[in-house]
């Protein structure tokens, strides 16, 4: 069964303890949490003190999105609190290669995001052996409630050609204005981990718009 990731930011933020608990039954699902600190994406969301929170009330794995400049900082910050997943912006004049590894030593799982105008093409072949989750953007990052950029699709024909090629074990994750009828093209194109904000949030019954996102 294909991951979806829910995205708290598009769910109702002034009663999350409730979203919580509904999400809570659902299988094979990851809490997504977009972290954004105002300088890499214009807007400000939450850090470690509020994700902790989160941590004891959930046993769902969390996958932090951090839309941020210092992911370093975010390591040591998040490294206590349970963090399934670490992905940060592979588009920061950072030394990947060692980010991952120092990531890799507090998290069981670590990807690297690329936002639109990024093509696979720009990474680096020695940073996608090392990952585990490469987190296509499929709207500039930033906000939920955006629509999906097309050209996603064709781009996850190159990433499956390029995994092909390499044989290159990481799984693919897309995030960003996805409803049903994308995700079954994004399905059948290769990607393993679908990131759902609004269109998941806005449903009246969770483990439905669940299903319809699956099959
Ligand atoms: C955008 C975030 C997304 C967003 C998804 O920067 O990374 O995770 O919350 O929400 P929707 O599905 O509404 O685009
Ligand atoms: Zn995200």
């Amino acid at each position: 069964m294909k991951i979806i990731s829910p995205s708290i930011l598009g769910g109702n933020l002034l009663n999350i303890q409730a979203e919580l608990e509904k999400l809570n039954s659902l299988e094979k699902i990851w809490l997504h949490l977009d972290i954004m600190d105002g300088h890499f994406v214009p807007n400000l969301t939450f850090g470690s003190e509020f994700i902790k929170r989160i941590a004891k009330a959930t046993y769902l794995p969390l996958d932090c999105h951090l839309m941020v400049t210092n992911p370093e900082f975010y390591i040591e910050d998040l490294k206590t609190i349970g963090v399934h997943n670490f992905t940060y912006h592979y588009e920061l004049p950072l030394n990947h290669l060692n980010i991952l590894k120092s990531a890799r030593q507090s998290f069981k799982s670590v990807g690297i995001s690329i936002k639109p105008n990024t093509s696979i093409e720009m990474v680096d072949i020695a940073v996608l052996k090392e990952i585990d989750l490469l987190l296509v953007m499929s709207v500039e990052p930033g906000f939920a409630g955006q629509s999906f950029i097309d050209h996603t699709l064709e781009k996850l024909k190159q990433i499956t050609a390029l995994k092909e090629k390499h044989k290159l074990g990481f799984s693919i994750q897309v995030d960003g204005g996805i409803n049903s009828e994308i995700a079954k093209k994004l399905f059948s194109l290769g990607a393993d981990n679908l990131v759902v904000g609004s269109y998941f949030f806005k449903a009246n019954n969770y483990s439905e718009v669940l299903n319809s996102l699956r099959s």
